[in-house]
């Protein structure tokens, strides 16, 4: 720490300070990818000035809090998720008193704060990788097989493509689920919690709202590490448990950071919030991950993944709502992050359809995470020169090597790494950095130009283009937006499907009726109100109504 901080600001206050119902329950939480969101100093990264300076945009487009991507003292390997001092700021993102500066201003504004924090693994810089005797006791290292060790200790693979094991200059293998510079921690070491636990109180200390907890999935390995005997296992994350994912043990830790998180919102009058980065092949699976004395949220990639089909949407909903209502949390609602395709892109390059979906998303009981640039449409970026990439799995599982790995996997996303409609899978095309105005690169983006090369043809999508255009897609978010705020219910209220023809879903909330065309031609129907919002100009004529192919309409009942 390089300068002596004060105490934190406080949190927004209304509604929701200590237990009761939580502040979590129905925000909609906005996801700054802090190196592509807004650069103040001109070197073509984003940074925590840079985000901070935008944090008014974000309060008027009118969500409840930001989650910022690991800042942390880092090598960079893997976009900062490879973590070698987690109470620092790495100087790329600027200090420890930037990101004070930062919770305090969103405070200010009524916006809370989560963070990421990286516990499966660290960078192997960091300083108990660096020191031989302790990484012994605090990493997974094995000899190998083989006559003299010279095979991995098993066949278990890399996510991000090629064996998960890297063998050191003494003989012996470490184990690494992502990138070598990302050695898994050994969470059998009492050392381990201890130093995560304080981790988090250094960051509650500072203010922060809660923690977005990266492979929240991954921490425990089953004993003795078992060969899988499959290869091509990436297909398999999320379809089925793994020795090294959504292992039964990973639950103890979550409910010794439920009681660290109480215990540390009853002592200031705070709720802070733990948000599960789970991968589980149910969603019964998934919902064990936010039993009341675990984790408050996790985010439901089920949803995520499913088609454009109203059968499939409407079964991962149900399957979703009945889930999370078994063990009395909330559901949360995402559609695009920092890993996986833009929607626009994903959903058959349909800006039409990604509207819809997120009209969709917005009126679905529980939470709803927004990934920025998604509030303006930005489609995934597929033509990125490979000398500009910096995504690991590009590197390891993919055209750079010519080796079978997630990226070569476009059916479905693999602890987020690959995804349908992207650039070969990997994710570079979703972190171009953001258009704020102008007509060219970086459209504002910063005084410099930005570290992903943006598309010429942005000038139309940037902040200041779509601003006060009521056909934009911005201005669409931020009607819903509020209008979700005004409908009292909305959030964490009751919703009740509706008879609705085939191919369209209807459903209704509290005050709103809510339809889905996912078929590519108009449908009629008897109008079953006014029209409050709609995706695509809906039209009403006597007492029909016309919904647009690929479009959703909310309706005042
Ligand atoms: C993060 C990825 C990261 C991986 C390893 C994921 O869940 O979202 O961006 O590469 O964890 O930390």
């Amino acid at each position: 720490m390089t300068q002596e901080l004060t105490s934190p600001s406080p949190a927004p206050q209304a509604p929701g300070t200590g237990r009761g119902p939580g502040w979590w329950r129905d925000a909609v939480i906005y996801q700054v990818y802090v190196r592509s969101f807004a650069d103040s100093d001109g070197d073509g990264i984003g940074d925590l000035r840079g985000a901070r300076e935008r944090l008014p945009y974000l309060k008027d487009l009118g969500v409840d809090a930001v989650w910022l991507t690991p800042f942390y003292a880092s090598p960079q390997a893997d976009g900062g998720y490879d973590v070698a001092d987690y109470r620092a700021v790495d100087p790329l993102f600027g200090t420890l008193q930037d990101a004070d500066d930062l919770i305090r201003t969103a405070h200010d504004l009524g916006l809370r704060v989560i963070v990421d924090i990286v516990p499966n693994h660290t960078s192997d810089r960091h300083p108990w990788f660096q020191d031989p005797e302790l990484s012994r006791q605090r990493y997974l290292f094995r000899p190998g097989k083989g006559e003299s060790g010279e095979l991995p200790p098993n066949d278990w693979e890399s996510v991000f493509g090629g064996p998960a094991w890297t063998r050191t200059d003494r003989g012996d293998w470490y184990l690494h689920l992502f990138a070598p510079e990302q050695p898994d921690l050994n969470w059998d070491n009492p050392e381990v919690h201890t130093e995560f636990e304080a981790i988090m109180r250094f960051w509650l200390d500072l203010g922060v709202d809660g923690f977005r907890v990266d492979v929240a999935h991954g921490m425990i390995k089953a004993p003795g590490l078992p060969d899988i005997g499959h290869g091509a296992q990436a297909q398999l994350i999320g379809a089925q448990v793994l020795p090294f994912f959504d292992q039964d043990g990973v639950h103890a830790i979550h409910r010794a950071w439920r009681r660290l998180l109480d215990g540390y919102g009853d002592a200031h009058g705070r709720q802070v919030i733990g948000v599960a980065e789970a991968w589980a092949p149910t969603a019964e699976r998934l919902a064990l991950y936010v039993r009341p004395d675990e984790l408050h949220q996790a985010f439901n990639f089920q949803f995520l993944n499913a088609p454009w089909q109203s059968d499939a949407l409407r079964s991962v909903i149900d399957a979703s709502l009945a889930a999370t209502a078994s063990v009395g949390a909330p559901t949360t609602w995402v559609l695009s992050n920092h890993d996986v395709v833009r929607h626009t892109t994903r959903l058959g390059g349909s800006l039409a359809r990604a509207r819809a979906a997120t009209l969709l998303m917005l009126a679905l009981p529980g939470s709803a995470y927004l990934y920025q640039g998604e509030e303006l449409g930005l489609p995934e970026v597929t033509d990125l020169p490979d000398e500009v990439r910096q995504d690991p799995a590009f590197f390891r599982g993919g055209r750079a090597t010519g080796a079978a790995g997630p990226g070569t996997d476009t059916e479905s996303a693999p602890d987020g790494v690959a995804a349908a409609g992207g650039q070969d899978g990997f994710r570079d095309g979703c972190r171009v950095p953001l258009p704020w105005s102008g007509e060219l690169p970086p459209y504002d983006f910063g005084p410099g130009g930005s570290w992903l090369p943006q598309p010429a043809d942005w000038g139309g999508l940037t902040v200041a283009a779509q601003t006060g255009d009521p056909a934009s897609t911005l201005e669409l978010y931020r009607a819903a937006l509020d209008l979700r705020r005004r409908l009292p219910g909305l959030g964490d209220g009751p919703m009740t499907w509706a008879p609705a023809p085939d191919g369209v879903l209807a459903f209704t909330r509290p005050g709103l009726l809510c339809t889905v065309n996912t078929l590519g031609h108009d449908v009629e129907l008897p109008a079953p109100g006014t029209p409050l919002l709609s995706s695509a100009p809906v039209t009403v004529d006597d007492a029909t109504g016309r919904l647009p192919g690929d479009s959703c309409t909310w309706w005042a009942i």
